[in-house]
């Protein structure tokens, strides 16, 4: 199995993944403007067990996860949020879908520099809150009235990705300690000459600055098909 990021030239097989699985359904636009404004965010699982015949033939996706940034979120904070999720009934239980989230939340944050994701889910669909809340640590915030068409309310949930940043700063250390200890080997010695030390004897921590756009407002909000217009995006 191999999990990708999703490419413009998928959409059609994932879009029929989206529709054999769930009933929020979207147009090919809307997954295109996911993948042109975001295009590190979404992800495609294929089966790569049988080899292709040709060329042409179509990859087998039997998962995606399509996911984007909020262009103007209400609490003023960077987040990602996730569309949509599934995996092929042939394909369940192998954990491709918690690998999607991941890849997708990893994403999130080191493109984006998001604080959380959030994501709505049927309130009856016990697979997919088992994995958010129990596996991946997703928090119930509330609970949407009649988000579906069908009338069905929705959880809502989000997940912190402070462990993302927490990751990132113990890799930031041991990278410091190796450049270190690297530096420190031949070096000078003495009070002029520290490794890592600037001339006034202070070490300089490098400072890591991140710049990202957000992907722009391009007057999609009607792209939705009617039954998921509600909300912006069904997960
Ligand atoms: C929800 C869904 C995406 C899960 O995909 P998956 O690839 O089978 O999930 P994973 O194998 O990654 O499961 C990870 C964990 O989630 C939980 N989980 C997944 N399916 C579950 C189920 N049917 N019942 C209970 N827990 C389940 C388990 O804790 C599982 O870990 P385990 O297998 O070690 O017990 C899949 O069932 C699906 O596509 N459903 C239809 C579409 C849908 O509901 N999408 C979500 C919309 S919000």
């Amino acid at each position: 199995m191999d999990i990708r990021l999703l490419q413009p030239s998928d959409i059609p097989h994932v879009q029929q993944t989206n529709i054999t699985n769930l009933p929020e359904n979207y147009f090919c636009k809307y997954y295109m403007y996911h993948a042109l404004s975001w295009p590190q965010l979404s992800y495609v699982a294929v089966d790569v067990s049988r080899p292709k015949k040709t060329p042409y033939d179509a990859p087998k996706i039997v998962g995606y996860v399509l996911a984007k940034m909020e262009e103007d979120p209400q609490d003023g904070i960077q987040h990602g949020h996730i569309t949509s999720l599934s995996v092929m009934r042939t394909h369940r239980r192998l954990g491709l879908a918690e690998k999607l989230m991941r890849q997708s939340q990893r994403a999130m944050f080191e493109t984006y520099n998001a604080v959380y994701v959030s994501l709505h889910v049927r309130v009856s669909n016990v697979a997919a809150l088992a994995l958010y809340r129990d596996t991946l640590g997703f928090k119930v915030g509330g609970i949407e009235a009649k988000y579906y068409a069908d009338g069905e309310d929705a959880y809502s949930m989000r997940m912190d990705l402070d462990y993302l940043r927490e990751e990132a700063l113990d890799a930031e250390d041991s990278d410091e300690e190796d450049t270190t200890v690297g530096q420190d080997e031949g070096g000078e010695v003495g009070s002029n000459g520290k490794a890592g030390e600037g001339e006034d004897g202070v070490r300089k921590k490098k400072e890591k600055k991140r710049k990202v756009k957000v992907g722009r407002q391009l007057g999609v909000g009607e792209l939705v098909e009617r039954n998921a217009a509600q909300g912006n995006g069904t997960a």
